[in-house]
């Protein structure tokens, strides 16, 4: 009785484990730093004013570029204000948050690793009395039923979990709080509602594949207004103060950054930004994204053994795809997927993308603007050879 059914796995799996023919030109599918534009070379950035001051015309006109080129790409709004600030996306949002809590009740929504990263910083910290919402990985906490006349903290795509904010749609227009948004691995990809998002975070190192020394941080007028009339409890350090003398410091908002930047690694931002123009723009980045992730999606949908942790499509991040194994004969989920992603590796068809460290064990794979679908589309062969191959190694 049992015959039929084992010879007929043993076929499937010789036959799966053939290693496919193509390889992706590109194995880079990190969730940061992402993988870099696509034809990038280092004589790119030979335009880098290295060796001179960032005070000087040449670096504050290209300072001013980097701002300005986020505007014009990403939409932002004339009134809002847009800064390049210390330490990468997570500069930028301790930066808001040690600046602007405190002032009225914060809720912190938490769905994956980088929210929980707020919470502790609010809960632990700052010691605010915050209230705390949470969701499993996986999943989107119920965003219209926030308190949002207190200040909600948030990230708009978690990358850990692959769930994102399907809209703005949640958030009131006549909210008395502000909202604080880390949109490190949405921004670039993903529609962001300027209206509805008082404080906006991101890094260079994440979808337009540049480096990581600095964050942006973006201010509605709401929020600067908050920090020319509130002046927090705590100390802040230099490289956080973004008032002087209860007034914003508006020199940080043309590109007079509170320290010293990489004049490289705004070089790379610029010849980002150039080549997101050649693209589209931010329509052209959104498409590539969609384009990917709809290639990973497609290949898990007619797959029984892998589904994507997002359990509700509309929160399925189009950046940060996360994986999961559901098939019955893995025993150990964990050493599973460590393994299958250990054999993409070894075969040079994918690297870095093993699920989060704090995340259940499964795959992630960049679907940013920077990789190419015909890249995504060679890996998905590739992912059922190691899957079979690992299940045949595990049998054995
Ligand atoms: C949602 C989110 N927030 C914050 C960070 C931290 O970013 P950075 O290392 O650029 O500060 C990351 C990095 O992956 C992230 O994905």
């Amino acid at each position: 009785m049992t015959m039929p059914n084992a010879a007929r796995t043993d076929a499937r799996q010789s036959d799966d484990v053939r290693k496919p023919d193509a390889r992706p030109g590109n194995p880079r599918f990190s969730s940061g730093p992402c993988a870099k534009i696509p034809g990038f070379r280092l004589d790119m950035l030979e335009g880098a004013p290295l060796g001179r001051s960032h005070r000087a015309a040449l670096g504050k006109d290209k300072l001013k570029a980097a701002i300005d080129g986020t505007r014009e790409i990403l939409g932002v709004p004339d009134e809002h204000r847009i800064g390049i600030v210390p330490a990468s996306d997570t500069g930028a949002v301790e930066m808001a948050m040690w600046s602007l809590l405190g002032a009225r009740k914060a809720t912190m929504v938490a769905w994956e690793s980088f929210g929980a990263g707020w919470v502790t910083d609010a809960v632990k910290q700052l010691k605010l009395d915050a209230e705390v919402v949470e969701a499993a990985y996986g999943q989107l906490p119920d965003m219209a039923a926030l308190d949002w006349n207190t200040d909600v903290v948030f990230t708009w795509n978690g990358t850990t979990s692959g769930v994102r904010m399907p809209d703005g749609a949640a958030i009131p227009a006549d909210r008395e709080g502000l909202t604080i948004c880390d949109a490190t691995s949405a921004a670039f990809a993903q529609d962001l509602p300027w209206d509805k998002l008082d404080v906006v975070t991101f890094s260079w190192q994440k979808v337009l594949g540049g480096e990581a020394a600095h964050g942006m941080l973006i201010l509605s007028p709401r929020a600067v207004e908050r920090l020319e009339s509130y002046t927090p409890a705590w100390p802040l350090p230099k490289i956080f103060r973004l008032t002087k003398g209860g007034k914003l410091n508006e020199g940080i908002f043309r590109g007079e950054t509170i320290n010293t930047p990489s004049m490289l690694a705004v070089e790379d931002y610029l010849v980002a930004l150039d080549w997101a123009r050649s693209v589209g723009g931010l329509e052209g980045l959104m498409a590539r994204a969609d384009a990917n992730a709809r290639t990973v999606w497609e290949f898990c949908e007619t797959r029984d053994w892998i589904a994507n942790l997002a359990e509700v499509p509309a929160t399925r991040s189009n950046t940060s795809v996360c994986l999961k194994f559901t098939d019955p004969r893995i025993a150990d989920g964990a050493a599973f997927a460590k393994a299958v992603a250990k054999r993409l590796e070894a075969e040079g068809v994918a690297l870095d993308v093993g699920a989060y460290r704090d995340a259940p064990a499964g795959l992630r794979i960049w679907c940013g603007g920077t990789v190419e679908t015909a890249d995504v589309a060679a890996l998905m062969p590739w992912i059922e050879w190691a899957f079979h191959a690992e299940l045949a190694a595990q049998a054995a």
